[in-house]
């Protein structure tokens, strides 16, 4: 099988996936009140040791350590989710002002965990913008159908009433088929990490890719293949992203033609480089919102680097699992299904490029602006309530943590 469909039988086998058996995200019971920390590292001591008090539990209670993933909408709830919304109401209302559009607000999240990002938008809409709220619509797309239960019981219990503007869909975004004709906005935080991708290797001689193949043996073992580009999404992926000029993408993967010369005639040379991930369940989201979400506008967060990935290729991910209470790190892709997580960083500025062709006519910028990379701090300066999220030494956590991911806004 291609590499992309082996990982994401791994994730996501209903049976045996990671996200299906071993995942949980951890949720503290109620928001930090940040005023009550001396600082950051008060915060993050504090916070560390709930963490570890439930993975403790969950190890007490289960035979198969499950993993705890934390994600910013989680460890700084409500005012992650507040941020999100106070920059979607802005830009929704300078679009209605600019006669842009004349439609209700309409959001669309895609992958929404425990739920909690979802509540927070809405309750902050309901209680700062209840013109916008009054006729807003809120839907989620989620793959899996425990979670997908999970945010169908938080939406309905709401603290204060029932969201009835919110709907909870349980489909992949892959399979999604209608198309959405309104203004919207689409929203995917820590989504596209999880994303499956695809390998290539180039030929050292001619620059020819080659695409990965996983080949699963009747006793359990794996070995990786290689074989001409036939796969319509990488080959697509791979001309798309060879059209792109200012700047044009150069894969770190294939060293320069006067290196590849000299290299050639050392004896036993390998004729292939060294493998490059790419991201095409990333592209194919780019697809799916181009063709079914016309005139969307998008708002993604995720990592752009990350530490452990696995060594000698580019754009590569981590692969871990937890053993024995410590989180071990390995150096391939091809483990046991359903029992690593397998996560990638995202080159944020290569990915603003794939979706300006994909998504975006050059008349479609002109009249919405350009879509642009932001950082974490930026986003968190621009959007985020800094007194109520600020400790007593003046560090704020929405502004300081989370420095490995990016924004991205269209
Ligand atoms: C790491 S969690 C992030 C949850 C939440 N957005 C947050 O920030 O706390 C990733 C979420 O995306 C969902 N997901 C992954 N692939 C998806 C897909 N193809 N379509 C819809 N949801 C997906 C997962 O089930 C999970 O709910």
């Amino acid at each position: 099988m291609l590499t992309r469909d082996f990982i994401s039988d791994s994730l996501y086998n209903p049976a045996y996936g990671y996200f299906s058996k071993q995942a949980l995200i951890f949720s503290p019971k109620e928001g930090y009140n940040f005023a009550q920390f001396r600082d950051s590292a008060d915060f993050l001591k504090t916070m560390g040791q709930q963490y570890e008090d439930i993975e403790r539990e969950l190890d007490d209670v289960r035979s198969i350590p499950r993993q705890l993933w934390h994600t910013p909408t989680e460890i700084l709830k409500p005012w992650y989710g507040y941020s999100v919304a106070r920059h979607i109401v802005r830009q929704y209302k300078s679009d209605r002002d600019a006669a842009l559009h004349a439609e209700p607000l309409t959001i669309y999240e895609i992958g929404g965990g425990n739920g909690t990002l979802m509540i927070n938008i809405l309750e902050y809409i309901r209680e700062n913008e209840p013109e916008v709220y009054g006729d807003m619509e809120y839907n989620l797309i989620e793959i899996s159908p425990k979670l997908a239960r999970q945010q169908l019981s938080r939406q309905a219990t709401s603290k204060t009433a029932p969201h009835t503007n919110a709907k909870i869909i349980n489909k992949s975004i892959f399979d999604w088929s209608e198309r959405v004709d309104r203004t919207c906005f689409v929203v995917a935080m820590e989504v596209i990490d999880n994303f499956a991708h695809d390998v290539v290797r180039y030929n050292y001689d001619t620059g020819e890719p080659y695409q990965g193949t996983v080949r699963v043996y009747d006793d359990g073992e794996f070995e990786e293949l290689y074989e001409g580009i036939s796969d319509p999404l990488i080959s697509d992926y791979l001309r798309v992203r060879s059209s792109l000029s200012n700047p044009g993408y150069n894969s770190p993967a294939l060293p320069s033609s006067m290196y590849r010369r000299i290299r050639g005639q050392l004896p036993l040379a390998p004729n292939l480089t060294k493998a490059e991930f790419i991201p095409t369940h990333a592209f194919l989201l780019m697809q799916v919102l181009g063709r079914f979400f016309p005139r969307h506008r998008l708002v993604l967060s995720d990592f752009y680097k990350l530490p452990d990935t696995i060594p000698n290729a580019v754009d590569s991910p981590v692969v871990q699992t937890r053993f024995n209470g410590n989180m071990v790190p390995c150096e391939t892709y091809l483990v046991q299904p359903g029992w690593f997580d397998i996560f990638f960083p995202t080159n944020f500025e290569l990915l603003l490029q794939m979706y300006n062709v994909v998504c975006r006519s050059t008349a479609d910028s002109n009249r919405l602006g350009k879509a642009r990379v932001w950082s974490q701090r930026k986003f968190a300066l621009e959007n985020a309530d800094l007194e109520k999220t600020s400790t007593r030494s003046g560090e704020n956590p929405m502004v300081e943590f989370y420095e490995n991911n990016k924004f991205f806004l269209s």
